[in-house]
């Protein structure tokens, strides 16, 4: 096997209890060659597939599957909190699904609840207990969470039936492994600036001018960035879901609220991603009472522009010469006129951003839901395709396009 060195880290194994236990002998061997710690935890049932000698042989650390030994050191706790990444391989459904649901029954589980560092599940079984409805939900709360959850490999399976569910080659999570690992602490000691959710523009007390955002893309790229070492301010305009609370929440209703924010605390920042979807139009006038359906009530609202808050951030981070990089977002749906990366392109010339995260949605595609599809254009020419995934999926995706392009 090719193994790559990158410097030490402490990687916990866990080894759910499938019979692609075996392969992940290589795994370890693969990691220990690459200078990395590991700490291998299996599950009991592992051990009727891969006895506990190996484990300790193949690692030089003695292994457990229960919180009850060595309990003075805390091993249910120390393990995940000291742990730079959590390997799961094979991810039984059964693993899936108490990770899922956060349950605390064995050593595994519990690492699994304390670790903070990046979480790589490699699922193993048979294609049914894969497609079933249940390990589907299980798969999207996990990869919702940022857990990274692989897709199994398609060929031959325990017996004489072969599917998707195979556990893929020792070389390719190892490959994926490292790759995680180079991830982890990319935006240590960065400063980024987010704007999540949908501005509300006042039409009386109790009416607004609002749009579908929820504030879920916006969320998930700050705890995507929280988790990979950023300090994260978090500007946020009427979130339906709840923001992390390791960021620096900054609370803002209208369009200017939000346009004055973002300038001010774009003063500090080392990256600007502008995810909030920001009213352009507003009523020009706001009644200080209810509008009533009596009488003289308007029949017409006259509405004026916003300003447009990424083309100010574009304009100050230009102007200050300061290395910022400034994200955009675009909703865009394509016509016979021109297809959605086509306006994507258009539209990255005319903010002037460093990167545009282009969103299809036609169809509604991409609003008040957990995934997302996107493309992202950069000022350099390039192009990356993001498949449907989750929107913590997307918002890493994002981040590994933002680190390499920080000054
Ligand atoms: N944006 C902004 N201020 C506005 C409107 C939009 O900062 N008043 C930002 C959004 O946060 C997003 C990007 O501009 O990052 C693109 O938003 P979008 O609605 O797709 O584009 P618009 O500029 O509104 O252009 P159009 O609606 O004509 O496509």
């Amino acid at each position: 096997m090719v193994t790559e060195s990158v410097s030490p880290v402490r990687v916990v194994l866990g080894v759910a209890g499938g019979i692609a236990a075996y392969k992940v002998c290589e795994l370890l061997r693969g990691l220990t060659e690459s200078g990395h710690d590991v700490r291998v935890v299996p599950t009991e049932a592992a051990l009727h597939f891969v006895g506990a000698a190996t484990w300790e042989a193949l690692s030089g650390h003695p292994v457990s599957t229960q919180v009850w030994s060595g309990v003075a050191d805390v091993p249910h706790v120390r393990l995940g909190q000291d742990a730079d990444l959590v390997v799961v391989a094979p991810a039984t459904a059964d693993l899936l699904a108490r990770a899922a649901h956060g349950l605390a029954d064995d050593l595994l589980t519990n690492v699994l609840l304390t670790a903070s560092c990046p979480v790589l599940m490699a699922p193993a079984m048979h294609t049914e207990m894969w497609e079933h409805p249940a390990t589907c939900a299980n798969v999207a709360t996990l990869r919702a969470r940022g857990v990274v959850v692989l897709e199994p490999a398609v060929g031959r399976l325990t017996g004489v039936d072969s599917g998707k569910g195979r556990l893929p080659e020792a070389s390719e999570l190892l490959a994926a492994a490292t790759a995680l690992l180079h991830r982890r602490r990319d935006l240590a000691g960065r400063r980024v600036l987010i704007s999540a959710g949908g501005t509300r523009e006042p039409l009386d007390p109790v009416r607004f001018l609002g749009n579908r955002s929820s504030g879920r893309q916006g969320v998930a790229l700050a705890e995507a960035a929280l988790a990979r070492g950023a300090k994260v301010v978090l500007v946020a305009a009427n979130l339906v879901v709840p923001a992390p609370s390791a960021a620096t929440l900054v609370l803002v209703g209208t369009a200017a609220q939000l346009h004055d924010e973002m300038l001010e605390q774009a003063k500090h920042a080392d990256a600007v991603v502008m995810a909030a979807a920001v009213a352009d139009f507003r009523p020009r006038r706001v009644e200080a009472t209810k509008i009533k359906k009596t009488g003289d009530a308007p029949t017409q609202v006259l509405l004026e522009r916003t300003a447009d808050v990424l083309v100010d951030l574009v304009a100050r981070a230009r102007e200050s010469a300061d290395g910022q990089l400034v994200v955009g977002f675009a909703a865009e749906t394509g016509d016979a006129a021109g297809s959605v990366v086509e306006y994507g392109r258009a539209k990255l010339a005319r903010k002037g951003v460093d990167l545009l995260v282009v969103n299809d949605v036609s169809g509604g595609q991409g609003f008040e839901v957990a995934h997302n599809a996107a493309v992202v254009l950069g000022s350099d020419g390039s192009e990356v395709a993001v498949p449907d995934a989750s929107k913590r999926e997307v918002a890493d995706a994002i981040w590994d396009l933002v680190a390499p392009r920080l000054r």
